[in-house]
């Protein structure tokens, strides 16, 4: 049973159109770690007039959520299995986004995590672009000193003014806060505004993405198989500047023309952000195609291409063939 309320990463041209999902562009809002999406599918249906996209990095969340939004019939929430703190600057554009919003993050209290919270490093950055001026980033948590550690960090972007309230109350409530609120828990709310344009760097938008050749992520080669086949491969890694990847092993297989066939396990990075996928090699007219395997749930990212044109250049350089 498949669920068209989830967005896959490949077939997902960046920064994301928003216009596809909708003639009349609505009011754009964004959750970040939606969790089993209760409030998120409640949000979407009491704001009908909303476009709202999830991200979300944990798999069964995701599923979830995806079957909470099919029961309710609501077509007015997408949602994306990835890491916000990569992906949320490389698919919104600047200015695009009406409101942030984010439930009880988890926050990471030792320091040797600190870089998993989602609101480290180049959030602020990231969150003044993509907001439009005058669009608001909520943050609800049930830590005072998570809050006020966002608090500071956000204070100080020139282009964010932040306010904190714990005495509030809002229409829709997640499980665990009305739990807390049950048990008497403090509940911290900081509401940030875009107060001036601003704009960040993006890895992913460097591609022609209406460029087949530029998107379609694969290369030939005229060299023919190294006659060992991939056997050089296991443990091989490479780096350009925070793009790394690395080849952890392979199966081999033939078709139906008795050629040989590979499939090669890769992991790539792109500073934090990692993607495990299926490279696929295959012989093709006297050479070698090297591309992504039809499983590849992966954003199309500098370090997913690096690894492409790598090993397609060391399946040439082990061929033996000058
Ligand atoms: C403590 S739960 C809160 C869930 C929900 N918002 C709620 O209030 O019930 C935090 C959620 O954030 C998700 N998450 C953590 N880091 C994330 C990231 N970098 N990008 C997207 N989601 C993330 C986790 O998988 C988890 O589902």
């Amino acid at each position: 049973m498949g669920y068209n309320n989830i967005l896959s990463p490949r077939e997902l041209k960046l920064p994301l159109g928003l216009e596809r999902f909708s003639d009349k562009l609505p009011k754009v809002v964004l959750e970040i770690g939606f969790g089993n999406g209760e409030y998120t599918v409640k949000w979407a249906a009491a704001n009908p007039d909303s476009l709202v996209v999830g991200l979300e990095v944990s798999f069964s969340c995701v599923v979830r959520c995806a079957r909470r939004i099919k029961d309710a019939g609501l077509s007015n929430l997408k949602i994306i299995r990835t890491d916000a703190r990569f992906m949320m600057k490389e698919l919104f554009a600047d200015e695009s986004l009406d409101m942030v919003m984010m439930n009880f993050p988890c926050p990471w209290p030792k320091t040797r995590h600190a870089k998993r919270r989602v609101t480290a490093k180049e959030f602020a950055d990231s969150l003044a672009a993509v907001l439009k001026t005058g669009g608001v980033f909520e943050l609800v948590t049930d830590e005072e000193w998570y809050a006020a550690e966002v608090q500071k960090a956000l204070s100080g972007h020139e282009a964010l003014s932040v306010s904190c309230e714990t005495d509030f109350s809002r229409a829709v409530t997640t499980k665990y806060e009305r739990k807390w609120l049950a048990m008497g828990k403090k509940i911290t709310k900081l509401s940030v505004t875009k107060t001036k344009k601003f704009t960040v760097d993006r890895r992913t938008w460097k591609f022609d993405w209406n460029n087949e050749e530029d998107t379609a992520m694969h290369v030939k080669t005229r060299k023919p198989l190294p006659e060992d086949g991939l056997a050089f491969l296991p443990c091989v890694s490479g780096a350009v500047g925070d793009a790394r990847w690395a080849f952890s092993g392979y199966y081999t297989a033939a078709d139906e023309h008795n050629d040989k066939k590979f499939l090669v396990e890769t992991v790539a990075s792109d500073d934090e952000f990692e993607q495990r996928f299926y490279l696929k090699v295959v012989e093709r007219d006297e050479g070698v195609m090297v591309k992504l395997d039809g499983s590849a749930k992966v954003f199309l990212t500098p370090a997913v291409r690096f690894a492409v044109e790598d090993l397609a250049r060391r399946l040439a350089d082990a061929s033996g063939v000058n």
